[in-house]
């Protein structure tokens, strides 16, 4: 299939550009900046696309791409740092900038030929730059310039490289789409293969062809990515497959029954289901540490799922609802990362259980998960719900889990929910959740004086979780919730609202 690469020079927007491309139906891969030409040649690029970055192309050690890739012959589009990559390497002069510019600009198209075909004279675009290009390449035309940027957007026709200074990947630049696609198919020429029709067609296809009559275990938790994860493996092997749902008892309200239904009743897939909410819970007791409590989840979680292998095995695979961002995180280092929260999956598993571990997802970014997802026939009410974390409530529980806290994060939680739903803003926020610690305050109830628990709503926003912002809801909606969750919830008597954004602040409490 033919392929864009993106290199990444480190910008917070690299895999955007990468899941940019695929939206124009191209096959996009990221890569790290320094990849060898060697690798490059192999997986035969009809384009390269340099990411921007947060170096200067004119400080000592500034990232660069293996020179090579310069007699490649193929067409290279850089993106502002990227840009700069190219107006140096060609013998233009790039410096800190005196205009430096951040924001919305005016674009004026000087040449709309090819980078910008069918694209009218002006547009807006999103800049982000302090390091600007002083002097061009002798053999670079301009195409596009802004007040501040005499050089927006540079183009050698003849080489088919381009630079560009401004950010075509973000909402904000008003066409940055049709940009991309004019890059990656009419100056590349890839031709547009990538669709999720097809991309099931052949995960079925290649599953049966390496796993045969083995068969695989598929750990499901009503989430989207193992749901999508488990019909897929259904399709391909049937009944080999055998998906098992843990109920550790740190759900949402109703959520064991919802999974169960979903799977028995409308994707007509078996599934085991193993009931250790008292095994956890026990284990939880008198635990307060939140990284204590993720490695004991996760401790009882594999040995959970190490009894279904041993009673319903042998199993000779292991599937895993892992994506694209996932692989890249672990594969290319970037410094080292720092362990903010231990995050449980179900890695850990013994090797005596001689699992081969199958990822039918580890190309696709979330939204073609959700995509796959409603080809498959899955619920839109599935598809589109929050993310909740393997955890489950365990990290929306300050201090001790005990019973009634339990109950009164999952009853709160699930009236924000339903009031939200109501409200119409369910979709149009990343997450939502009551949490509940060891804080009390006084409350009156009738006529008599409660010591009752306070619970935290929160309700953020956000496009991919590594940053959020608490959403700014109605006041009637937060008063709605507030007086439900005093009415309803025994033991409550006070409702704050979260209003820390990410950062400094995490989405869960713990
Ligand atoms: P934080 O709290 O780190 O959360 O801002 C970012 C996103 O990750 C989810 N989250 C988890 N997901 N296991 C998971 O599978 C975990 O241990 C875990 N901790 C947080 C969280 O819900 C949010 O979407």
């Amino acid at each position: 299939m033919d392929k864009i690469i993106v290199l990444d020079f480190g910008s917070q927007y690299s895999h955007l550009i990468c899941r940019r491309i695929r939206e124009t139906n191209v096959y996009c891969e990221l890569l790290p900046y320094n990849t060898p030409t060697k690798i490059l040649r192999e997986l035969n690029p009809k384009g390269v696309i340099f990411s921007g970055g947060p170096a200067s192309i004119y400080s000592k050690d500034s990232p660069k791409p293996d020179e090579e890739i310069f007699e490649m012959n193929i067409p290279i589009l850089g993106i502002c740092y990227g840009h700069q990559i190219i107006v140096d390497n060609f013998g233009g002069k790039v410096k800190k900038s005196d205009k430096r510019e951040y924001g919305h600009a005016d674009l004026i198209i000087d040449d709309n030929y090819d980078l910008f075909h069918d694209i009218n004279d002006k547009m807006i675009c999103w800049m982000s730059h302090g390091d600007a290009a002083e002097k061009l390449p002798s053999d670079f035309k301009i195409l596009a310039h802004t007040k501040n940027s005499f050089s927006a957007a540079i183009g050698n026709k003849q080489k088919k490289i381009y630079g560009i200074q401004f950010h075509p990947e973000v909402v904000h630049t008003q066409r940055g789409l049709e940009i991309l696609r004019n890059f990656s198919q009419k100056i590349s020429g890839a031709k547009p293969e990538w669709n999720m029709q097809d991309f099931i067609k052949t995960v079925i296809a290649d599953v049966r062809n390496q796993v045969k009559d083995e068969k695989i275990l598929c750990a499901v938790s009503g989430g989207i990515d193992s749901t999508v994860v488990a019909v897929l493996l259904h399709k391909a092997v049937g009944e080999n497959l055998r998906c098992v749902f843990i109920n550790h008892g740190l759900l949402r309200q109703d959520e064991d029954k919802l999974v169960v239904k979903l799977f028995q009743d409308h994707l007509n897939i078996r599934i085991i289901y193993a009931d250790v909410q008292t095994q956890f819970l026990r284990r939880l007791e008198g635990i307060k540490d939140p990284e204590r409590k993720r490695k004991i989840i996760g401790e009882e979680f594999a040995n959970a799922f190490i009894n279904v292998a041993k009673e319903h095995g042998p199993f000779k695979y292991l599937a895993q609802g892992t994506l694209y961002p996932d692989v890249i995180e672990s594969g290319v280092s970037k410094g080292p990362a720092s362990l903010i929260k231990t995050h449980h999956n179900v890695g850990g598993l013994p090797k005596w259980l001689n699992l081969r571990i199958i990822e039918p997802l580890s190309s696709l970014y979330k939204d073609e998960v959700r995509k796959v997802g409603s080809l498959l026939g899955i619920p839109n009410e599935l598809l589109l719900r929050h993310p909740f974390p393997g955890p489950g409530l365990a990290v929306r529980i300050i201090g001790e889990i005990t019973a009634m806290k339990l109950g009164i994060t999952k009853q709160a939680s699930s009236i924000v929910e339903e009031e939200l739903k109501n409200s119409g803003l369910y979709h149009k926020v990343w997450q939502a959740y009551a949490a509940v610690g060891d804080d009390k305050a006084v409350g009156i109830l009738g006529d008599e004086r409660v010591y009752g628990y306070v619970v935290t709503v929160r309700v953020v926003e956000s496009i991919d979780a590594m940053t959020a912002d608490w959403a700014r809801l109605p006041y009637h909606v937060i008063e709605n919730i507030s007086t439900r969750i005093t009415n309803e919830v025994e033991n409550v008597t006070w409702v704050t609202y979260a209003v820390s954004s990410k950062p400094p602040a995490t989405i869960e409490p713990q």
